[in-house]
C-alpha cells in the first residue's frame, strides 16, 4: 500500500510506540495512586506536558490533555461559552474550520449564541475587511484555524488574533494540522488558545491537548475526578499520553527536517500532474502559503470519488478532503467556500505526504492519477 493520507492520520513511530510499552505493562499504575507506581506514571504525565508545551514553543499556561484535536476543539469553544459571564454573544470562525469547531459552534445556538461565519477568498485566505466588520464588540471567541485540513491554507494567526484581541475578544486556533511541519513563533503565545492532536504526528490516535494562556477562560466539559485539577476529569490514558509526550520530543529534532521532505514530495507530484494535465487541473493549494504536506488539487470533469476507488484498487490511500467528508459525494464546505468552479468541484482529490513516501512512490501515484483521469473524465 502506498499510503499518502498523512493528513488525516500517521501510523505511530516506532520509537514513540517503545515509549509507550511500559505504561501497558509493567508501569501500568493510575496516576492518581498515591503509591510509588502512581508517582510514576503521574511523573510520566507531567513529563510529556513539558515536552508538548516545549514543541508548541509555550512556556508558561495551561496545557490539558484531551482525547484528542476533536474534544480540544470542543473545550476551547463551548468550554469558553460556558465559563463566560460576558454579555458578548457572538462566536466568530472562519468558513473553513474543521467540523470539530462548526459542529462545537452550531451546538450552541440553541443557547442563544450567534455564530458568525469569517469568509475566505479562492486561495482559502480570510477576507480581512469583511474580518474586521465581522469581529466586533459582541464578539466573545474568535476561531481560525493555523492551517486547514483540506487545502493546507496558512492563516495569518498574528494578525488575527491581535485584531480580535483590540475589540476584547478571546483568540483560539486548531493547530492540529499545522503543529507537524509549521515551527510555532514565540508569538505563537499572543494566542489565548491551541489545539493539537497526537495523531498527526506519529503519535497514538485518542490523544491531543489544549493549551490555554489562562486557565479561567474554560470550564471543564467531562466531569468526574480532580485529573487535569478538574478541568478534565477521567483517569489518565498514560500510555497515549506518554506517546504523545515522545512523539512531540521527536518533533522537535525532526520537524524542519519533516517538512522540506514533504515540500520535496508535494513539488514532485505537481510537476508530473501539471506536465500531463496542466491545462484541466486546478491548485487548489496556495503554494506559497501552505503547509507543506498537503495538495489539493481538482481534476476539471472528474468524480473525485471514482478516482479514489480506482487509485485503491491500485494500492494508493488518499482522501478528498478531510477524512470526515470522504464518505460525502457532495463537495465538502471548505471546497464550497474557496468558489472551486462547478466543473472542478466535485474532482477534488487530497494527497497528504509523511514519512516513507519514495521518489518512485510518487511517480507511480502521478502516473495512475493521470491514468485513472483520462480514463475516467467524463
Ligand atoms: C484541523 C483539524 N482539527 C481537528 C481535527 C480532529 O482531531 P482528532 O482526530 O484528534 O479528533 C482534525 C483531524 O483531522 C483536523 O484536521
Amino acid at each position: 500500500m502506498k499510503y499518502f493520507d498523512f493528513a488525516a492520520t500517521t501510523p505511530v513511530d516506532k520509537r514513540v510506540f517503545e515509549a509507550m510499552k511500559p505504561y501497558y505493562e509493567e508501569d501500568f499504575f493510575n496516576a492518581s495512586g498515591l503509591y510509588t507506581g502512581g508517582k510514576k506514571t503521574s511523573a510520566a504525565v507531567a513529563d510529556a506536558r513539558e515536552k508538548v508545551m516545549n514543541a508548541l514553543n509555550v512556556k508558561e499556561g495551561r496545557l490539558i490533555f484531551t482525547s484528542g484535536g476533536t474534544e480540544a476543539d470542543n473545550l476551547a469553544i463551548i468550554g469558553t461559552a460556558c465559563r463566560s459571564e460576558s454579555s458578548r454573544k457572538a462566536i466568530a470562525i472562519s468558513a473553513i474550520e474543521h467540523h470539530a469547531i462548526l459542529e462545537s459552534a452550531e451546538s450552541l445556538k440553541k443557547y442563544g449564541f450567534e455564530i458568525r461565519i469569517l469568509p475566505v477568498d479562492c486561495k482559502g485566505k480570510i477576507v480581512l475587511e469583511k474580518y474586521k466588520e465581522l469581529v466586533n464588540e459582541d464578539v466573545l471567541l474568535v476561531s481560525v484555524m493555523t492551517a486547514n485540513n483540506e487545502i493546507g491554507i496558512i492563516h495569518d494567526i498574528k494578525e488575527l488574533c491581535a485584531y480580535a484581541h483590540e475589540k476584547g475578544a478571546i483568540f483560539h486556533t486548531d493547530a492540529v494540522q499545522a503543529f507537524p511541519c509549521l515551527e510555532p513563533e514565540p508569538e505563537n503565545s499572543v494566542v489565548d488558545m491551541i489545539s493539537v492532536s497526537s495523531h498527526k504526528i506519529y503519535g497514538p490516535k485518542g490523544c491531543g491537548a489544549l493549551w490555554l494562556r489562562d486557565e479561567s477562560l474554560v470550564t471543564a466539559l467531562m466531569h468526574g475526578g480532580q485529573q487535569e485539577d478538574g478541568y478534565r476529569g477521567g483517569t489518565e490514558n498514560v500510555p497515549a499520553i506518554a506517546g504523545f509526550g515522545k512523539a512531540c520530543e521527536l518533533l522537535v529534532s525532526e520537524r524542519t527536517e519533516r517538512a522540506q521532505s514533504c515540500e520535496r514530495k508535494r513539488k514532485r507530484l505537481l510537476d508530473i500532474l501539471l506536465k500531463e494535465e496542466g491545462e484541466n487541473i486546478l491548485v487548489n493549494t496556495d503554494l506559497d502559503h501552505s503547509v507543506p504536506g498537503i495538495l489539493n488539487v481538482a481534476f476539471k470533469d472528474a468524480e473525485a470519488e471514482g478516482m479514489l476507488f480506482f487509485l485503491s484498487r491500485d494500492g494508493f490511500s488518499l482522501s478528498m478532503g478531510s477524512a470526515c467528508n470522504s464518505k460525502s459525494v457532495e463537495p465538502s464546505h471548505v471546497v464550497r467556500a474557496i468558489n472551486v468552479p462547478e466543473e472542478y468541484a466535485r474532482g477534488c482529490v487530497r494527497a497528504s505526504f509523511g514519512n516513507g513516501n519514495t521518489d518512485e512512490d510518487i511517480d507511480a501515484l502521478g502516473e495512475a492519477l493521470i491514468r485513472i483521469y483520462r480514463k475516467m473524465k467524463v
